[in-house]
């Protein structure tokens, strides 16, 4: 299969001047943002052209942009899929054209994994896991009933880190997921789903804890507990994921409390896994994993001084 896939692939020219297509999500989120920073800049270091197409969070958008990125005839695309099924037909046809696909940072479902090279990516159910093990070793027996903020839906990320959370409170029947609802990872769905929940739970006083898929959604609920009149990181607890600068100041004040860092730099493995193949035929892991760490109140400004230059 891989020498299949190479000699699929294998092209005579060399790293310099190529043109990468990324089909982005679009900029639903800080941490999107900062990714799409560190695409332009990983890229620039290393000399290649970057098209980058704003797909506004709709997979209808991302296709046609592969479809055009196949007709200028690019060196490699790049996506990065707002959702996980239904993209068969059009890797099909980069196949077909010998243009190589990488994923970034999600996964998607195919049943012909040579369809693209490899995903760079987090363990998402291991990230989802990382912030429902910190609340149950935080809370201890007492009850605690939590509202959740998923991502957007069908997204692999949104998947897994349900999966995670939902894992590591299994067996703890203190702790139960009351309410759970798409945010789509933005800021002001974020709040507005996080009203909805206060509302309907005694004005959040039966909320222990705000679970969000990313840190985004987090400030928005943030946002939409102090308005409630309640104290964000005291009466209701936060874990979220990404680390975003503005979730680190809320931690410095004390209104989130957990948080797990998803690197914004998924471009950078990508561009290097793409010289090495153009190099030499080497084929790059499927999965090519970026780290997660759990990140708590006492490191928030660290880790605020770290980001400075992260794209952020
Ligand atoms: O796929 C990564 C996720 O997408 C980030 O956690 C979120 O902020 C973004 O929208």
């Amino acid at each position: 299969l891989t020498t299949l896939i190479s000699a699929t692939f294998s092209g005579a020219a060399l790293a310099e001047n190529l043109t990468v297509g990324f089909s982005q999500v679009g900029s639903e989120s800080g941490w999107r943002a900062a990714e799409t920073t560190v695409a332009k800049s990983e890229a620039a270091k290393r000399g290649i052209t970057l098209k980058i197409a704003d797909g506004q969070q709709k997979q209808e958008n991302q296709i046609k942009a592969v479809r055009s990125f196949i007709a200028q005839g690019v060196d490699a695309i790049f996506i990065a899929p707002v959702v996980q099924t239904g993209w068969e037909p059009v890797l099909e046809e980069a196949k077909d054209a010998k243009i190589p696909v990488f994923l970034l940072d999600r996964a998607i479902t195919v049943k012909d994994k040579s369809l693209y090279m490899a995903v760079v990516t987090a363990d998402n159910v291991y990230e989802g896991k990382l912030i429902g093990d910190w609340l149950v070793k935080d809370i201890g027996n007492k009850p605690c009933n939590v509202v959740e903020l998923q991502g957007t839906v069908g997204a692999s990320v949104a998947i897994d880190r349900k999966k995670g959370f939902a894992d590591a409170i299994a067996g703890h029947s203190n702790i139960k997921i009351i309410r759970s609802q798409s945010g789509d990872f933005t800021r002001s769905k974020g709040k507005e789903v996080m009203e909805s929940f206060i509302k309907a739970e005694n004005n959040g006083k039966n909320i222990c804890m705000v679970y969000a898929h990313n840190d985004d959604m987090a400030i928005g609920a943030i946002q939409a507990i102090k308005e409630a009149g309640l104290k964000p990181g005291k009466d209701i607890l936060t874990g979220s994921i990404d680390g975003v600068p503005d979730i680190y100041r809320a931690m410095l004040a004390g209104e989130a409390n957990a948080n797990v860092e998803l690197t914004p730099n998924m471009a950078g493995p990508a561009f290097d896994a793409l010289e090495k193949f153009r190099k030499d035929g080497t084929m790059p892991p499927k999965i090519i994993k970026t780290e997660s760490r759990l990140y708590l109140q006492p490191e928030a400004q660290s880790q605020l001084d770290k980001k400075k230059g992260m794209g952020y």
